[in-house]
């Protein structure tokens, strides 16, 4: 798949394409007790036990019980991981 230059350039992704490409395998569905895109109350919960979105940011960054490092997507920086994170949880 081409990737399209954005105005921000520097090969930046929007959440929109990490959660396609990266996320959503597991998130979409809830697979293997990941908390699913837009349920907000699940995400929450978590964050709430974790120190915010940054705790949980944290935790996808080095990865959680089946929850794989950084999602699976390797070149993802924590500002993407942050967005794809905030868009797919709503907090
Ligand atoms: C292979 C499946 C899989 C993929 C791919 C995946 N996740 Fe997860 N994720 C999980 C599972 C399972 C959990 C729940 C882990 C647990 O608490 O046992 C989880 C939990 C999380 C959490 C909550 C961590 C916490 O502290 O409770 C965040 C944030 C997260 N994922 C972000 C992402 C992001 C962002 C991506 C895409 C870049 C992604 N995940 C891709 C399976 C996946």
């Amino acid at each position: 798949m081409e990737v399209a230059a954005s105005a921000g350039g520097g090969g930046s992704k929007t959440p929109d394409e990490i959660i396609a490409k990266h996320c959503n395998a597991c998130h979409g569905t809830g697979l293997l007790g990941a908390p699913k895109i837009g349920d907000t109350a699940a995400w929450k919960d978590r964050a709430d036990h974790q120190g915010g979105l940054d705790g949980i940011l944290a935790k996808a960054i080095t990865g959680i019980n089946s929850m794989p490092p950084k999602g699976t997507c390797a070149d993802c920086s924590d500002d993407d991981l942050k967005g794809a994170i905030k868009k797919m949880s709503g907090l």
